[in-house]
């Protein structure tokens, strides 16, 4: 790429961000995306909340930490991350060498955005005793204030792996905290945070769709509140609820998380049927707004310009890495 074609792109994308770059609606975008993956030996990692599309080109598609494990291990020189800022930045932290691209900067998470490093800084000084576990969708700063990481496929096994005496402040999720509290018998501090998506499942609604689907299983992510895990009979990560959809001999399931994941549940159980469960608004769809700014268009953006990427201070790098590595170490012993 010329150096004026890079410095244009990035003008642009300061400027105005991707949308306003135009692209050709003729381009075969599968096509040019392929292309540019072998010409600069790049890996697509997305995440089960991706738009269908962009499932379907990526190299790998998973949960947070079967993706984390895919950046800690990949020998690609440039790591395209089609998930949020955090997942891309634990990414970075992992393989620091490397190029992290994120399709869309503004891609964030409001669980991330729950807990700001300096306020949590101060919460933690409160607990000089405690340890502190964080769900990995926070802030590079707030995993450099955190002893270990989980995700929710690991978060059980990385509480039960600290000693029974030794005190815990969970964050930044408050409802995947509370699950925890109630699963190991452990008392927790939680910092008060939350998921936008998770937080809105209306009960009423989804109590009326499981009297019209009585054969239905009802299955749930942990970030989703209490009343509504209460009512499920499998509670998961996103890879822990497509395995129960495989495995299971139901043949109908309302599904209480993002539902982008109902791609890969179709996919992989064709003769199965998926039914989103709905939120407690007025309109029916329960997409993650931050999730859904990536689009096949800023894919090939960001993988023909190499921008935006994601940079971190060393000492974040540094420090932040400290707790994702505690958290691969317990998984893989844990034979996660
Ligand atoms: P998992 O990928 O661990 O299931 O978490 C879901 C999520 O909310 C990611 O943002
Ligand atoms: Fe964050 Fe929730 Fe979106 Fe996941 S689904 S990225 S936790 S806002």
């Amino acid at each position: 790429m010329s150096a004026t074609a890079y410095a244009n792109a990035e003008k642009t994308l300061t400027q105005k961000g991707w949308l306003d770059l135009e692209v050709d609606p003729t381009l075969d975008l599968v096509a040019e995306i392929q292309k540019l993956k072998k010409e600069k030996n790049a890996v697509i990692l997305a995440h089960y909340y991706q738009e269908s599309e962009i499932q379907d080109i990526a190299d790998f598609i998973g949960d947070s930490l079967q993706l984390s494990q895919q950046a800690a291990k990949t020998d690609a020189d440039v790591i395209v991350f089609a998930g949020v800022h955090f997942m891309a930045e634990t990414a970075k932290m992992l393989s620091p060498q490397k190029k992290v691209l994120l399709p869309d900067l503004n891609a964030g998470c409001s669980l991330a955005d729950s807990a700001p490093a300096p306020l949590f800084r101060k919460f933690k000084e409160k607990y000089p005793n405690h340890i502190v576990v964080s769900y990995v969708n926070c802030t590079a700063e707030l995993k450099t204030l955190t002893d270990i990481c989980c995700t929710s496929s690991n978060a059980v096994q990385i509480i039960e792996s600290i000693p029974k005496d030794q005190p815990i402040i969970f964050a930044p999720d408050k409802n995947l905290g509370a699950y925890l509290v109630k699963k190991t018998g452990r008392d927790m501090v939680l910092w008060n945070g939350a998921c936008m998506v998770h937080e809105i499942f209306s009960n009423e609604k989804i109590t009326k769709l499981m009297h019209r689907h009585p054969n239905a299983k009802f299955i749930a992510h942990p970030e989703c509140e209490a009343h509504i895990l209460d009512k499920a009979d499998y509670i998961g990560s996103t890879s822990g609820l497509l395995k129960y959809t495989e495995e299971s001999d139901a043949t109908e399931f309302i599904v209480a998380t993002e539902p982008g994941i109902i791609h890969q549940m179709q996919l992989r159980s064709p003769h199965k049927t998926f039914i989103p469960a709905p939120p407690n608004n007025a309109c029916a769809c329960n997409e993650c707004p931050h999730m859904r700014l990536n689009t096949m268009e800023k894919l090939y953006l960001c993988m023909k310009y190499e921008l935006p990427e994601i940079t971190l201070p060393e000492w974040v790098i540094k420090e932040g890495r400290v707790c994702i590595d505690r958290m691969l170490e317990i998984s893989a012993k844990a034979g996660l």
